[in-house]
């Protein structure tokens, strides 16, 4: 078991290192010592992230009846008044009496080889903590002798205006979800849908975590896609299921590891929920939560015409019934989704007797789709060929195609294979007589000579 631990922990300190070696994501304010719970993304990060956006754009755009929104990050606190997290949205923290380090109390409960579920209620967890605290280590100082498990809010405040005053606090949005239910009666009255339909929404996510850990996983400041789809309540448990299954779907679509992925359903109930599940994958420690799929009643819409005094109300026109809709959220992290595709796709094997680092990405998720070399950068007349005939039209078509003629050829498949580049392609003596070039495949290392002129066609056909 330990060895196991520690081989999942040198695969985090892997793929962490990787990231920053090769461009992916880097420490935030690195150059200060670092700020918790913050990361900056790369130029490759940058493009990978985009990859995982419009992957899902792109299967919510499959549905006829989505709609898309860009809400803002602030909003009028009472969005956060009505939708409970003001008062509800917490984790359980608790703070060692000798050396002051906060941690989260589910956290060090599983450390200590307890189950805690972080939706536990604040009693619960009070009574689990105080059964174990024998056993429950400080994460820094070792020590055994806690405080009393306390809810610490999540919601991140900033102020806006000219004064620092209290009255000037807002909070900066806990989840996008918010901003979609504020205007979901907007999105109706522009008549382009009716019930059911659903909106969907990228956008920053901000909370006061007590413990960032496991890099992208529990950022304080990350990126959640968001679909609120709204139905009449009948119909609700059904959308759920349906939902459900096509989230799984969508990620064994996208190549992802079936093995490393399983529904849980939630055994406590966040305060919003009817029901909820969770995708979970494995990552390297553990099963964790990547995407939540919740029944949220009409508990959000309910509570805005409460706070707002708007009526929240659908009325059809056929049936000539007046009800709230009910919502099933789907909702997942890009941060955390990047990080589950960088584990599933880190790999180390053997071409031949090198070792080597390759991250077999889906090739639409790779940032980038080739590269292009010149056999020898010396030689003018390859790399006037390599530039005008394969990087340009390449280029142009793909746009995520790099020129690499850095160091000898094995030297530039190494550092393709590191950061997931499904084809280097080589222009060598030969075509300047043949218009042929060697594409080298990622994953089996193979050649294959191709025809510059059917170099589109072959790319496209492997990445669509
Ligand atoms: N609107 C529902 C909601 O926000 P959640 O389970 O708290 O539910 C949804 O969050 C998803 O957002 C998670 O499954 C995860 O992918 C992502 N997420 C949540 N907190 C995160 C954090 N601190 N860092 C990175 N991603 C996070």
């Amino acid at each position: 078991m330990l060895n196991k631990n520690k081989k999942n922990n040198d695969l985090m300190e892997k793929i962490v290192s990787l990231c920053k070696r090769r461009g992916f994501v880097f420490p935030g304010s690195e150059i200060y010592g670092g700020f918790a719970g913050t990361y900056d993304w790369g130029h490759l990060g940058v493009a990978l992230k985009r990859n995982v956006t419009d992957a899902w754009n792109k299967a919510m755009q499959n549905h006829r009846n989505m709609t898309f929104l860009d809400s803002s990050i602030f909003t009028s606190g009472k969005v956060w008044e009505a939708s409970g997290h003001v008062s509800n949205f917490s984790d359980p923290l608790v703070i060692c009496n000798i050396c002051k380090e906060k941690s989260r109390a589910d956290h060090l409960l599983e450390n200590a080889g307890v189950k805690a579920d972080e939706k536990l209620s604040e009693l619960n967890i009070n009574k689990i903590f105080d059964e174990n605290r024998g056993t429950i280590k400080c994460p820094k100082c070792g020590g055994k002798d806690f405080g009393k498990v306390q809810a610490s809010n999540l919601l991140a405040t900033s102020n806006l205006g000219m004064l620092d005053g209290k009255e000037n606090q807002v909070y900066l949005r806990g989840e996008t979800a918010q901003g979609i239910y504020i205007n979901y009666k907007n999105v109706l009255d522009t008549g382009f849908v009716s019930i059911p339909f659903g909106i969907a929404q990228i956008g920053k996510a901000f909370r006061n975590e007590i413990s960032p850990r496991q890099f992208l996983f529990r950022k304080r400041e990350f990126e959640q896609m968001e679909m609120q789809y709204f139905c009449h309540p009948s119909e609700a448990i059904k959308n759920y299921e349906i939902w459900k299954e096509e989230r799984m779907e969508y990620y064994k679509k996208m190549g992802i590891n079936p093995k490393k992925l399983r529904f849980k359903p939630h055994e406590n109930l966040v305060f919003y929920a009817k029901a909820a599940c969770d995708i979970e994958y494995e990552f390297p420690f553990g099963w964790s939560e990547l995407e939540g799929v919740h029944y949220r009643g009409d508990y959000d819409l309910t509570q805005h015409q409460k706070f707002s005094s708007v009526d929240m109300q659908f009325y059809d026109e056929e049936t000539k019934e007046k009800y709230i809709p009910h919502i099933v959220e789907t909702s997942v992290g890009v941060d955390r989704t990047v990080l589950m595709v960088l584990c599933d796709a880190y790999c180390e094997d053997k071409i031949g007797k090198n070792e080597r680092i390759v991250l077999k990405l889906n090739p639409k998720l790779s940032p980038i789709v080739c590269a292009v070399s010149p056999l020898l950068k010396n030689k003018p007349e390859l790399v006037e060929y390599a530039n005008t005939k394969v990087y340009a039209p390449l280029k142009a078509e793909f746009g995520r195609v790099i020129w690499d003629d850095n160091g000898n050829i094995g030297k530039r498949y190494r550092r393709q294979d590191e950061i997931g580049t499904p084809f280097c392609i080589v222009i060598d003596f030969d075509t300047l007589a043949d218009d042929t070039v060697t594409v080298r495949d990622r994953d089996t290392a193979k050649q294959e000579r191709i025809k510059v002129e059917n170099l589109k066609k072959y790319i496209k056909e492997k990445i669509n």
